[in-house]
């Protein structure tokens, strides 16, 4: 790719979709207590968010820019209203579009039709478990009806309306807790049977103080089947494009933490991370965000991307924050696998 830098772009604090109790963006129910403050910690009550003229005005700046490649998350992108004209000016600046998305709103055609009329690169639907039962527990949707069943109707819906084109290229991403470790097969296995055209299992993040990490962190002890179950999943050559052969190996190191160094990371140099508030970082983790310091807080309201994003110069910078946010990181930067299913990326290492 000659624009080499992706961006994740999370656009909305907002999700009238779901109140996933994991969800990085925290629960409305404990913010309601205490808004959070600290730069770069996300919370879908953020009184914060930019205006649709400043993100739209940005965008628009993408193009002459060394971003080649933006995912579009959340909050739920689909559920903000000036979404589709946000994807028209990504794509008039020949951008590469991914959104991420609940996928309830693509049983809505309205919201389904544009995305293959304005050729959006790839959707990447989230649903963690081929059990509705677990799924929807973890995921409840905010209204009766709209949970595990109308995001796989959804799925379908998207994929038919895509009918003969390339794009796009539609795939389900699943958060792999200690309780649906099965699901690092049974996911894949239901996308494929979908006509998805990839899976991405990605291991919970949770901070160590979150009131769920014993309950769903993902813990050494589990390793063992963990790793029994991503053999099981790239020994079953489902017909679909899965992240490179490294990645169960980045999940594993995760999990057990030997070493905090990444050398040559692509955080800051080929990915970059956008909040609501358009404050932009040089990668998402929330340990990188906590410590960058106060002179490198940028905002993208009223700035060009040329200037935050610079084209990297040589193979990223070394870091010694390594977690599971950055292995959640990996299958994004190596997209081009899914997007041309040729690719190799750098899990493939
Ligand atoms: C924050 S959501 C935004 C887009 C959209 N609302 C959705 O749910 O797909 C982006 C992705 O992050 C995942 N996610 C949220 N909280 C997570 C966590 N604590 N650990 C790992 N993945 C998480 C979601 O499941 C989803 O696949
Ligand atoms: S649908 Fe997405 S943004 Fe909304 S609560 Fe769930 S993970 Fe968070």
């Amino acid at each position: 790719m000659n624009r080499p830098i992706s961006v994740l772009w999370g656009l909305r604090s907002h999700c009238a979709s779901h109140g996933c109790l994991y969800c990085y963006f925290g629960t409305i129910a404990e913010h309601r207590e205490q808004l959070p403050t600290a730069p770069g910690v996300l919370s879908h009550l953020s009184p914060h968010d930019l205006t649709a003229a400043e993100v739209l005005a940005f965008a628009e700046t993408l193009a002459d820019s060394p971003v080649g490649r933006v995912f579009l998350a959340g909050g739920e992108p689909l559920l903000w209203k000036p979404i589709m004209k946000l994807i028209e000016i990504l794509k008039a600046g020949r951008l590469e579009v991914v959104v991420c998305t609940s996928g309830v709103a693509l049983n809505r055609p309205e919201l389904r039709e544009p995305l293959v009329e304005l050729d959006v690169d790839a959707v990447s639907v989230s649903l963690d478990s081929a059990d509705p039962a677990y799924n929807d527990t973890w995921r409840p949707p905010r209204r009766d009806g709209d949970g595990w069943q109308k995001v796989v109707s959804g799925i379908s819906a998207l994929i038919e309306a895509r009918g003969s084109a390339p794009r796009p290229k539609v795939g389900i991403y699943s958060v792999i807790t200690r309780r649906n470790l099965a699901d690092v097969v049974a996911v894949p296995e239901l996308a494929a049977a979908l006509g998805c055209d990839y899976a991405v299992p990605q291991p919970i993040a949770l901070d160590p103080g979150h009131k769920l990490a014993d309950e769903l962190a993902l813990t050494p002890g589990d390793l063992p089947e963990l790793q029994r179950y991503f053999g099981e999943l790239y020994a079953a050559d489902l017909p679909l494009v899965l992240p490179g052969a490294g990645y169960p190996g980045q999940v594993a190191s995760a999990v057990t933490r030997p070493t905090g160094l990444v050398p040559g990371c692509f955080g800051g140099n080929t990915l970059f991370f956008i909040e609501p508030d358009g404050t932009a970082w040089d990668c998402p983790s929330s340990l990188k965000i906590a410590a960058t310091p106060a002179e490198r807080h940028r905002s993208i309201a009223g700035a060009a991307a040329r200037d935050l994003f610079p084209a990297p110069a040589g193979y990223g910078v070394d870091c010694a924050l390594f977690s599971v946010d950055c292995v959640n990181m990996w299958p994004l930067t190596g997209f081009d696998r899914i997007l041309t299913p040729t690719g190799l990326d750098v899990t493939d290492a």
